[in-house]
């Protein structure tokens, strides 16, 4: 045993410490050195090479780092197997563990395990960033889960892990396989084979050693997939499980005997990480060290030292004390030991529910319900009850429970005094409990309830699942009967998220104390509320009016609730109404079913054949590359940027003298110091590389740091002072327009007919005037930004690995700022995990920022950005202003529209004007509208550059537009859909921009989409529910779309193509297009090959690179697979016809030997492609012209449920049709259908951008507050529609595009806008209860907020008026 740095504290704990720290990683054995108590284990793990397991956010809310963690429990004489994000877990915490990465669980050479199998093939993993966290996550539920999960299970397993590409359905899809009950098809043994005790594990189906005893197979599994007609499910038994179970990891023997000793450690600046065995041990080191922080989950220290910036020196690792792990059941509650993880917390009541009397669990009963919604089950794996109690949020969801729920919590001081205090009096103030220094949580007793004794939660968040609350709260009553009345005896309610601490409402408990459980009791209890919770106009976190109008909601819920448990029990007077019991029923998740209905028109060997995304099975094993995951060279350094931390502001000085002395700092390099020229854009040089003298928002990048780690090189950049003159900053649209800030030359309109006649010649029966607010997006690419450059020949050659999706535009960006020739610079994209727009522009001066230093120094250099600073910098989906004028007859005919719209570009032109122009030629969405005049301005603002994002403004100019169609329904009081089908426009339609519509199938795809849904059926059997239930409200939609396909800069249409046939009959592809998830390579490859008439497995894409296909236009436009497809075509009829003159002489058994043959007959193998749309191309300066080659179009059904009370919502049903021609790869595009809907989904109702703005006073001005997962919230699964159909519309090829194919990666983006007016029309059926039948403006994202503010009742009227409107960053 290793000895002590400080003897006296051995002496002092009187325990053998140790610093011999091991761990297995796959089953290798590692010894861990001292000095690493700063790491996490992803750190660990990627640094031995493991780069399987990604770094998403570094702060628990994505699930890219999952890993699994198995430790023999001694106690239970049982291996336990867990997830956990291995970004929070310090590496010290799993010593004597053995963890799984998804390297240890399969891998292409030995082969697949089934669940890698099973997702590559159900088309589970399209960019891969995402995808070895899912394969670990339902891993680790395989293992530890002693029979065959439910799906229910498989999807909650899944809560953790988020997905920005598939839209979750076949990832689920892909996993349901294994919750079938029959194993015996895939693992070849039968249960009855087994010996007694003999426990198969359901990961690989082979007895396991883990020691689990077998359970019966018992639990029913939920129904299997509906599919449509041409789908067809993978089968249990297709796939490999029986073939793989050799492989399966075992748990290291030498664990099971080991024994764990005392670990004292080190870690950098002198931290020092303790893990002791003995409560008194624990004890002793708080003695001596009294700000010593107890770590168990790391949950909540972790994300204080990473995004906050604490700096602790003493950590105490409690998790193995047996005194904190205690969970006894006794006579009058639950002892509950600080150090419980949460997890085991939720089975053992889930156990107690079941095994005690049922008036006795309804404290454990709301608990469990909690816990259900407490983040992701990585997060609840290891965080621990103590934790979360003594982190004392003002948001935790538990501790209004502990509160209500009368617990107590047990505290013990350095000297084992052991004292009680009640869970009400324990929270003091903001994060400050009743703790002193020198002492420590033991456990919590959780007293049994009473007969007539209820406990209730509540939580409303922004997103249901993984998500913190916005407001919370515990509420308890304890009920007596006197004589004829119920009259209340003791009460608790209690609220988070509307202080600095869990808050009682006192005021409130002492009226209700006594009272009749009767409507004159909710009456006052309402009342008093109102004054006992005070939210206060400028509190943190915003949303005043929502969180008081929760307050009240959640009591009358409580009200509502405990009058129903009384109604089942006992008569009561506060009988609740059928209609009411909406308001009390939880919301249950059936599981995700949904359908693929689309046709195969195969063309050759391989092109329409839904082959699988050819990189998949890389993807699934953690074998596919990413930038960050490039070995670094020799000598490397990691970059960080300096950023401003102002709107805007003069630079008067920077001091640098912080990060020279920094730890491992080599060099700070600012404007002056570029070689090349500062100046920057990608459209005009309007940016700056290194801001000099102005920085013009939060987050410009001032200058570079380099050092030899990713931290050191952080830390470095934070000490670099600048001293700034703030001036004046605009920060929102309304702010530019009032100053007149406009980005210079980019006043843009487009006219047809003549709008002012129109309205003066009183054709019009109505005119309405309205605004349109439409707020941003942020990409949340899995995969941030990443690029490592280096030099060649002393400086002479500069070459990079970028994650981007426009390669050539780093080699451009890098050559100007350096002063070198393009043709000196190289960049190679092989992959990306996901781009969405945010790759088009933004990443090139992230990659030119690094090159600097690298080129400089002449060192390898790599930069990968945190999260945050990515969220921060990079620039989002714009948000537009549109301002509307539309005159339309009393039949609903549109006939004049006067239209000016702004979008808030940010500090410099970027791509804004080109997003502005398509969103004003999208703001006629499918409507003939005769008179149009649309006038677009870009606003600068102070904030980071906006940027492309899928639809590239499309979306934004429909969206404005379905909201004047909408209103003008409510107007004249005729449904939207009806107003839509009377404007829609046809074949031969002249668009306001001159161009005529052919070949449209909108009418016959509508027709389908509407059979399909059968929306009469849909909108009666909505409207009857809303009839029987006061709170809770459906709505229906039905949305069209026409999306233009071409870059509307006609330069930009144009594509090359390189391809060479080896002598073997293998052809290797190469093109301008980056792979970022939606199968480009794939499909190009299925032209290859069908061209050639081989099979697809002899064609292999290997990168992009821009010395192979130079002067390529950025992976953008949904227009790649026309571009690069024809491209690829047209090399490969090259070399078919240098080949025919040697094929048409002899009968070849193979393309390898007709290659060959050729080869001998010197014939050039190799050929360039090149491509460029036709006719198209348009004038500003007339109006006039073809910006699109096509138009994809598409429709949408949509039903949604919503609270009234909470805002809460969830899509029922959502059908999706797209016209794609004949699709090159039906799988591919049905993916990149349900991917788009998902993230137009986040779009329309759950992502919201808050900026320091006047909307904002609580955020510093110009921030981005919202810039990580923890408060920016993408759709989870939880957020899919129940039923998700998507099918492609049959028989319509298109003749304008390759193999008759469409492109499919834009258009259906904006399909998800049904979902918003779905969510409009629930909200309008709830205000019409309360008699407001007039039109109300809705913003996007429809947040719980916004529905819960829109739906007004006697529980908004006292914080809100009628016309409230929940503020908007725009
Ligand atoms: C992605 C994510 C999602 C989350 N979602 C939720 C959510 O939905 N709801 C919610 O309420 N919270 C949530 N949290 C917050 C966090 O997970 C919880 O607070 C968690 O329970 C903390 O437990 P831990 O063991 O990880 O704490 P640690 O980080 O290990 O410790 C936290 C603090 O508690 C102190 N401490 C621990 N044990 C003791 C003890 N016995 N005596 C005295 N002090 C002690 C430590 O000194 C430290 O200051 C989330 C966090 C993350 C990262
Ligand atoms: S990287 Fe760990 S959860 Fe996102
Ligand atoms: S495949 Fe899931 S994030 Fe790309």
């Amino acid at each position: 045993m290793g000895s002590m740095e400080d003897e006296g504290e051995m002496d002092q704990t009187g325990e053998e410490w140790t610093k011999e720290a091991i761990l297995y990683v796959n089953g290798v054995r590692r010894v861990l050195p001292d000095g690493c108590a700063h790491m996490t284990l992803l750190e660990y793990l990627r640094d031995i090479g493991l780069i399987g397991t990604k770094l998403g956010c570094g702060e628990g809310g994505c699930g890219a780092c999952t890993v699994m963690i198995s430790y023999y429990d001694k106690r239970l004489k049982k291996c336990v197997h867990y997830a956990v994000n291995a970004c929070l877990a310090p590496l010290y915490s799993v010593e004597g563990m053995h963890v799984i990465t998804v390297e240890g669980v399969g891998n292409r050479k030995h082969g697949l395990h089934p669940i890698q199998e099973t997702l590559a093939r159900a088309h589970g993993s399209q960019c891969g960033f995402c995808t070895p966290g899912f394969i670990m996550s339902m891993y680790a539920l395989l293992r530890s889960n002693q029979t065959l999960p439910t799906e229910e299970q498989i999807e909650e397993s899944l809560a953790g892990n988020l997905c920005r590409c598939t839209g979750y359905r076949p990832i689920v899809d892909a996993f349901r396989v294994f919750s079938k009950t029959n194993d015996a098809l895939y693992t070849n043994i039968s249960s009855l084979s087994l010996k007694e005790g003999e426990f198969v594990c359901p990961s690989t189906g082979k007895p396991c050693s883990c020691g689990q005893k077998t359970a019966s197979d018992t639990e029913t599994c939920g129904e299997s997939v509906t599919c449509g007609k041409s789908y067809k499910p993978l089968s249990y038994s297709e796939i490999h499980g029986s073939t793989y179970t050799e492989k399966e990891l075992i748990f290291p023997p030498e664990l099971l005997l080991r024994k764990l000793y005392p670990l004292s450690l080190n870690g950098f600046g002198g931290l020092k990480w303790y893990r002791p065995l003995q409560l008194q041990h624990v004890l002793d080191l708080k003695a001596k060290y009294p700000d010593a922080k107890l770590l168990v989950g790391n949950t909540e220290v972790g994300i204080e030292v990473r995004l906050k910036r604490m700096n602790y020196q003493v950590l105490i690792s409690v998790m193995h004390v047996p005194e904190l792990n205690v969970l006894s059941v006794t006579d009058d509650g639950l002892e509950i030991g600080a150090a419980v993880r949460l997890t085991e917390l939720l089975n053992t009541l889930r156990k107690v529910v079941m095994e005690r009397a049922e008036h006795e669990t309804s404290s454990c009963k709301a608990f469990i319900e909690q816990l259900k919604w407490f983040a992701g089950t990585q997060i609840k794996n290891v965080a621990s009850v103590g934790g979360n109690i003594c982190t004392a949020s003002p948001i935790s969801d538990l501790n209004p429970l502990w509160m209500a729920s009368s617990a107590k919590f047990r505290i013990i001081d350095c000297k084992g005094n052991i004292r009680m205090t009640p869970a009400e009096e324990f929270f003091l103030g903001y994060r400050k409990v009743d703790l002193a220094s020198d002492e420590i949580l033991l456990s919590v007793f959780l007293p049994w309830t009473r007969p007539f004794e209820y406990v209730k939660e509540f939580k409303q968040a922004h997103r249901r699942e993984d998500d913190i609350a916005i407001v919370n709260a515990g509420m308890r009553v304890y009920l007596e009967e006197k004589g004829e009345e119920w009259v209340v005896s003791d009460a608790s309610i209690v609220y988070g998220g509307v202080a600095a601490l869990s808050v009682s409402a006192r005021k409130t408990k002492e009226f209700i104390i006594g009272k009749n459980w009767s409507q004159e009791l909710l009456q006052g209890a309402l009342k008093i509320l109102q004054t006992d919770i005070i939210i206060k106009e400028d509190a943190p976190g915003g949303m005043v009016e929502f969180r008081k109008s929760l307050t009240l909601s959640f009591f009358f819920k409580f009200f509502l609730w405990v009058s129903h448990q009384m109604d089942v029990k006992t008569s009561i007077k506060a009988s609740v109404p059928s209609s009411h019991l909406s308001a009390v029923q939880t919301f249950h998740r059936p599981s995700l079913i949904g359908s693929q209905d689309y046709e195969i028109r195969k063309h050759g060997t391989s092109v329409g054949s839904p082959e699988v995304h050819l990189s998949s099975r890389l993807q699934v094993t953690g074998e596919a590359e990413y930038a960050d995951d490039t070995p670094m060279p020799l000598n490397g350094l990691h970059a960080a940027l300096v950023l401003s931390r102002k709107p805007h502001a003069r630079i008067l000085s920077i001091d640098d003298s912080g990060a020279r002395s920094s730890p491992g700092f080599v060099g700070v390099y600012f404007s002056d110091d570029v070689p090349g020229d500062n100046d920057i854009g990608p459209v005009v040089a309007d940016e700056e590389l290194f801001a000099s003298e102005f920085v013009t928002c939060v987050g410009q990048v001032i200058g570079v740091v380099v050092a030899d780690t990713h931290e050191n090189a952080k830390l470095a950049a934070r000490k670099v002072h600048v001293e700034y003159e703030e001036l004046p900053a605009i920060l929102s649209i309304q702010e530019a327009i009032n100053a007149k800030s406009f980005h210079p030359n980019t006043e843009k309109c487009l006219s047809k007919g003549d709008v002012d006649i129109c309205f003066q010649s009183g054709q019009c029966d109505k005119i309405i005037e309205g605004e349109v607010h439409v707020g941003g997006q942020e990409h949340f690419y899995l995969e941030p930004h990443s690029s490592l450059i280096w030099t060649m020949d002393g400086g002479n050659e500069v070459h990079m690995i970028s994650s981007t999706q426009a390669p050539q535009k780093h080699q451009k960006y890098v050559s100007h700022v350096l002063g070198l020739p393009m043709s000196k610079v190289v960049c190679k994209t092989k992959r990306i995990g996901g781009g969405f727009g945010g790759k088009e522009t933004r990443s090139a001066f992230i990659a030119a920022a690094a090159s600097v230093p690298s080129y400089v120094l002449n060192r390898a250099v790599k930069i990968t950005l945190d999260r945050d600073i990515d969220m921060m910098i990079s620039g989002q989906r714009h948000s537009f202003l549109g301002k509307y004028k539309v005159g339309f007859t009393n039949n609903g005919k549109v006939l004049a529209l006067d239209l000016e719209i702004y979008n808030n570009a940010g500090n410099s032109l970027d791509l804004s004007l080109a997003v502005l122009e398509r969103a004003m030629f999208h703001t006629d969405n499918v409507y003939e509208i005769p008179n149009i005049r649309i006038v677009g301005r870009v606003c600068f603002t102070n904030f980071p550059s906006h940027t492309a994002f899928r639809g590239f403004g499309g979306p934004q100019g429909m969206l404005i537009t379905e909201n004047w169609i909408q209103r003008i329904a409510v107007e004249l009081g005729k449904s939207p859909e009806e107003i839509k089908e009377i404007n829609f426009q046809g074949e031969g339609s002249i668009l306001h921009y001159s161009q005529q519509l052919q070949h449209c199938t909108l009418l016959p795809l509508w027709n389908e989409l509407k059979l399909s849904c059968n929306f009469s059926k849909a909108r009666q059997e909505a409207d009857q529910f809303n009839v029987n239930n006061r709170w809770k409200k459906r709505g229906v939609a039905m949305v069209p779309t026409k999306f233009g396909i071409s870059f509307t800069t006609k330069f930009m249409n144009q594509a090359g193509a390189l391809v060479n046939v080896y002598t073997d009959g293998t052809v290797l592809v190469t093109h301008g297009g980056v792979e970022m998830g939606q199968g480009l390579h794939t499909k190009v490859a299925q032209v290859a090959a069908s061209a050639f008439n081989i099979p697809l497995s002899s064609v292999f894409i290997s990168e992009t690179s821009t010395d192979k296909v130079p002067n390529s236009s950025p992976t953008a436009a949904s227009a790649s697979s026309d571009m690069y497809g024809a491209a690829v075509l047209d090399a490969c009829e090259q070399i078919k016809a240098r080949m025919e003159p040697v094929a048409s002489k002899h009968n070849f058994n193979s393309f390898a030997e007709l290659a060959s043959t050729c080869f001998m007959h010197r014939i050039d193998l190799s050929a360039h492609g090149f491509y460029i749309t036709p006719e198209i191309g348009f004038d500003w300066t007339t109006g006039k012209g073809n910006p699109f080659r096509y138009f994809t179009y598409g429709g949408a059904f949509a039903e949604v449920e919503i609270d009234t009370l909470t805002g809460d919502f969830h899509t029922r049903t959502a059908n999706v049709i797209l016209d794609l021609g004949y699709s090159l790869n039906p799988a591919i595009d049905v993916g990149q259908i349900e991917g788009a809907f998902v993230q137009g989904l986040g779009w329309v109702a759950l992502e919201e951008l808050k900026w320091g703005d006047a909307a904002h006073k609580w955020v510093p001005p110009g921030c981005l507050y919202t810039c990580g997962p923890g408060s920016y919230k993408i759709p989870s699964l939880n957020d899919v529609p129940f039923k998700f159909n998507v099918s492609l519309l049959k028989g319509h090829p298109n003749v304008t595009a390759i193999h008759s194919s469409k492109a499919v990666g834009e258009p259906p983006f904006f399909l998800a806008s049904s979902v918003f007016f779905a969510i409009k029309d629930a909200i309008i059926a709830a205000r019409a209860e309360v008699g407001h039948n007039e039109w109300f403006p809705l913003d996007n994202p429809a947040t719980p907020e916004r529905i819960r503010m829109a739906c007004l009742d006697e529980f908004t009227a006292p914080f809100a008026s009628s016309d409230y409107h929940p503020k908007l960053s725009v």
